[in-house]
């Protein structure tokens, strides 16, 4: 049986090496992305599906979810990928406006719900559904209060605390469904070179995209409601 995953933005950056690293494992992966154009070129490049999907748009959600079930009948893969800095130069408490942290909080945490809603009676058909949240170690409340964090003085309200949330969305999903096949889990990527950083960080989108296939491709023994990296688990 071939596997069928969506990962949401996936059409550069870390979700487009995700789906390309799953396709490579022969995966039928479905390139999500809000923007027609870069998507269908990113599907193409991977010769995979695409559908359109803003994940601030509950019709365009709701859509794809109808797209898939007429399409594949089920889901067992889901990349809660699509995720936005906000505005970093105003980044600080206070400089920034609730109308910045909204923006964030649409896509990094409310987005995710949506799209893990619409799709969960997809997954619920699959056997061993997987649902992998791209969160960052600077939602880890353990590290942003250790002064002796190498991300200490990273101090961006509105995108770390979305993290912080997504964190515990991945923990109350993973509650809620623990009598399920379905495994629940948050991916620490590391501080990857994208556009979402300009390029500043120092490890490959291809690096970053790593943990989350292995969250996404579980057997039955792996954890849920856990937030991991390459190296094992992430502090909360
Ligand atoms: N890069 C890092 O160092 C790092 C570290 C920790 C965590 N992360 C997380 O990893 C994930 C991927 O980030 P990245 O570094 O690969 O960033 P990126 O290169 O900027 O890619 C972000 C992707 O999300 C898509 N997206 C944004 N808003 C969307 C929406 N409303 N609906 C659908 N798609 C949307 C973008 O689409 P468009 O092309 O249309 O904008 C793009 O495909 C994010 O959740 C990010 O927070 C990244």
């Amino acid at each position: 049986m071939t596997n069928i995953a969506l990962i949401t933005g996936a059409n550069k950056g870390i979700g487009y090496e995700i789906a390309r690293l799953l396709a490579g494992q022969g995966v039928t992966t479905i390139v999500g992305a809000r923007d027609e154009e870069r998507g269908r070129a990113a599907a193409e490049r991977l010769g995979q599906p695409y559908v359109r999907l803003d994940v601030t748009d509950e019709e365009s959600v709701a859509a794809a979810a109808k797209w898939i079930d007429g399409e594949y009948g089920r889901l067992d893969i889901l990349v809660n990928n699509a995720g936005i800095a906000g505005d970093t130069a105003a980044h600080l408490p206070t400089a920034a406006t609730a109308g910045q942290l909204r923006e964030v909080y649409e896509t990094n945490v409310f987005g995710v719900v949506t799209v893990t809603n619409a799709m969960l009676p997809l997954l619920r058909r699959s056997p061993a559904g997987r649902i992998v949240n791209m969160s960052s170690e600077l939602g880890s409340l353990a590290m942003a209060a250790d002064p002796d964090s190498p991300f200490a003085d990273v101090n961006l309200l509105a995108y770390n605390s979305s993290k912080s949330a997504l964190n515990m969305v991945t923990v109350s999903y993973a509650k809620e469904l623990k009598d399920t096949p379905i495994k629940v889990n948050a991916a620490n990527p590391g501080y990857c070179a994208t556009d979402l950083n300009q390029h500043q960080g120092f490890r490959t989108a291809e690096q970053g995209a790593a943990i989350a296939v292995r969250l996404a491709t579980l057997d039955e023994s792996g954890p849920s409601g856990a937030f991991l990296e390459d190296a094992g688990p992430v502090r909360w």
